[in-house]
């Protein structure tokens, strides 16, 4: 449920004609890349020899420690008068940890740009970058913490792990209840490190924990850099804002450096997504205008307050996903 996986057909093309619900341009590949909260429309041609072939999927997974590193297949059967093979050839899938694989292919989705609602924003209000990144916290008493030296793992945006109030934080905003949030959420690292150097020193590991916010105005064209780190340990991030859609303008691996990364922004036709996987040890930028609110606590993730990104990669079954993130409400 939580990883990323590739799929390809045996012998077959796929050709993605949409993603979370929007058209894009046609993207022949023999296989696709999709992550959790990604929805594609994929079309298969029925063109080869009447045959039974294999599809199948399995992990893209580049994050320390285990993960489910099984095959789940299927068969395509073709109607028609033939003998069957005893085993179907199965599709070669990238390596579980391919990442220019999986990257290759989220680079090269594009949108129909005249399918799409709005336009691409050109003039940015509001800049944001965050950190995303794996934590340790110390044990709850009371608990069994599988996490480095006893702790709890835990997740933070710009070093803050967030903390789940009592209160949904839109209903806390629209009936002006006070002590639920705070604003202020850091628009900027607040400390600048290799993010996504090879050894990181454990002082890093340890978030601040607060429920903060990041108020935008209505109309607010905003762009948002999420930048993976190394603390911890590094992992791919599927991340989506609640409600909303925006454009994925760029992706890339290392440190985000706006002088060299923001050239190479797609302004032209990006996808018009509302998930995006922010790579292994790497950054992905998003743009979007503030239009509208939603407020929606999607099952089993375990936070329940509005519109925000989210974590959306849950750890083992008894890891805090304490996923701070930044809440843009509508003024
Ligand atoms: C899957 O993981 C198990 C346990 O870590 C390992 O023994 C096995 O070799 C792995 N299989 C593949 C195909 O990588
Ligand atoms: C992927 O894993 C294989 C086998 O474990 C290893 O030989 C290879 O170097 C890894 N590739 C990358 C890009 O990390
Ligand atoms: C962006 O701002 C410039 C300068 O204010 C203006 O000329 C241009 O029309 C704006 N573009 C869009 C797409 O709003
Ligand atoms: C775990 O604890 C040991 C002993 O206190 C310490 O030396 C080591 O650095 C710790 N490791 C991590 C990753 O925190
Ligand atoms: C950051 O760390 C990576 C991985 O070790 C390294 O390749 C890169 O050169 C470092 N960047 C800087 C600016 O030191
Ligand atoms: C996060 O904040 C804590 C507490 O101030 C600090 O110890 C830690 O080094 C910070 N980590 C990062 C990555 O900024
Ligand atoms: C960022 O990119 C610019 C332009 O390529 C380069 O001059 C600069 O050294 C880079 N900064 C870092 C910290 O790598």
């Amino acid at each position: 449920m939580n990883l990323i996986l590739f799929f390809a057909v045996s012998q077959h093309n796929l050709t993605v004609v949409g993603a979370d619900g929007m058209y894009t341009k046609q993207l022949t590949r023999d296989f696709i890349c999709i992550s959790p909260g990604q929805a594609m429309d994929v079309l298969l041609h029925a063109n080869q020899e009447p045959n039974h072939y294999y599809l199948a999927a399995r992990a893209y997974s580049t994050g320390v420690g285990a993960f489910d590193n099984t095959t789940t297949t299927a068969r395509v059967e073709y109607n028609g008068n033939y003998t069957p093979p005893s085993s179907p050839s199965l599709p070669s899938l990238p390596d579980f940890n391919d990442t220019q694989a999986a990257l290759g292919f989220i680079r090269s989705l594009r949108s129909s740009p005249q399918r799409c609602p709005v336009p691409v924003p050109i003039n940015i209000t509001t800049q944001i970058v965050t950190t995303i990144s794996v934590n340790t916290l110390p044990c709850p008493n009371g608990r069994t913490c599988e996490g480095v030296n006893g702790t709890i793992f835990a997740a933070s945006m710009n070093n803050i792990s967030f903390q789940t109030p009592n209160i949904d934080i839109l209903k806390a905003y629209y009936y002006h209840i006070n002590g639920v949030y705070e604003t202020g959420f850091p628009r900027f690292p607040p400390f600048l490190f290799n993010f996504t150097a090879d050894v990181l020193p454990l002082t890093l590991s340890i978030p601040k924990e607060g429920t903060k916010v990041n108020v935008l105005n209505y109309g607010a064209t905003v762009e948002i850099v999420y930048q993976g780190t190394n603390v911890v340990g590094a992992i791919d991030h599927p991340i989506h804002l609640h409600g909303f859609s925006f454009y994925a303008v760029g992706y890339g691996l290392g440190n985000f450096n706006r002088s060299r990364d923001s050239m190479n922004f797609n302004l032209v036709d990006p996808p018009f997504v509302n998930t995006v996987i922010v790579p292994f040890n790497g950054w992905a930028a998003i743009r979007s205008l503030v239009y509208a609110l939603s407020s929606r606590t999607p099952p089993n993730m375990g936070h329940g307050d509005g519109v925000h990104c989210e974590e959306w990669k849950v750890f083992k079954s008894n890891i805090a996903s304490a996923a701070a993130r930044y809440a843009p409400i509508v003024e």
